[in-house]
């Protein structure tokens, strides 16, 4: 009788175990390297607000684990991507940039790179600010015909031209940026758009069940308290609203827990 309820206690401190130390090492490899910063005076800086989970390239191959990053994303991962690459099936990329604004983990680039070359994309940049992140990416990338360009850019100033790009993918960077960045990076992308053009927009959003919303603001509140301005004061379709000059469509997934807004630039002559 006393083996079954030892097997029950030493799998649950088992997973207890394995959650709180995986909960430590986002925390310390996330937000608590931020607050380490802050505290030393060192926030100013342009990269203040990237993570090291962005930025140490043994980190970032260490957690670029597609199953880790598609729960995550609460196992949305696979159908945000694929809504995203549908939808750009659709369009007619024929002699047109493509641009994603900024890596992540997991396939999605892999996937957009496709799709905008299956759509006829003459060349697709890819920029970030992190060296580390870009190279990862390449690497993710190998073995893709077509023209790749990788570039080491801020998405608050990008250097590509005015109505230069068909599309533009901003894939889960706005809930990490500080909030003055939140909205010079939509207005670049915006800037950067070709008229007819499409920004895709891939976010949480504030769940419409109570229980996933409280769950999700403990989440935001202890890892990544910038992301919870997106259900209120920062929410990104408000935003887009403000800078004014889109046509916008927003889905929502899993409850409302995560949006995609597909933002058409306005005035195609
Ligand atoms: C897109 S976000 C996070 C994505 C999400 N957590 C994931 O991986 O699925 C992370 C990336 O944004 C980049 N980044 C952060 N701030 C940036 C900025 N101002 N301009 C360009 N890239 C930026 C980081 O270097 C990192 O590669």
């Amino acid at each position: 009788m006393k083996m079954p309820v030892d097997w029950f206690w030493t799998v649950f401190l088992g997973c207890a175990f394995l959650c709180a130390a995986l909960a430590l090492f986002f925390f310390s490899a996330t937000r608590g390297a931020l607050l380490l910063r802050s505290a030393r005076g060192t926030s100013g800086a342009e990269l203040a607000h990237v993570y090291p989970l962005y930025s140490n390239r043994w980190l970032i191959r260490l957690v670029d684990f597609q199953p880790l990053i598609s729960a995550i994303l609460l196992f949305q991962y696979h159908r945000l991507v694929s809504a995203i690459t549908a939808d750009m099936r659709k369009l007619d990329l024929r002699d047109k940039e493509v641009l994603i604004t900024s890596c992540a983990f997991g396939n999605v680039i892999r996937r957009v790179v496709e799709a905008a070359f299956e759509s006829g994309a003459r060349r697709v940049l890819i920029a970030d600010l992190i060296k580390n992140e870009l190279d990862h990416a390449r690497s993710k990338l190998q073995g893709i015909p077509g023209q790749l360009e990788f570039l080491e850019e801020n998405a608050t100033a990008m250097q590509q031209a005015d109505n230069s790009v068909q599309v533009n993918l901003i894939f889960f960077l706005l809930h990490e940026l500080p909030h003055p960045l939140k909205a010079r990076v939509l207005s670049e992308a915006g800037r950067v758009l070709a008229p007819g053009g499409t920004l895709y927009l891939a976010e949480f959003s504030r769940p419409e069940l109570s229980l996933l919303r409280g769950l999700s603001w403990a989440y935001f509140k202890v890892f990544e308290p910038l992301g919870l301005a997106l259900w209120h004061s920062h929410q990104p379709l408000k935003q887009l609203d403000a800078i004014g000059g889109f046509t916008c469509q927003r889905k929502t997934y899993f409850f409302g827990n995560f949006q995609i807004i597909a933002a058409t630039k306005n005035g195609l002559i």
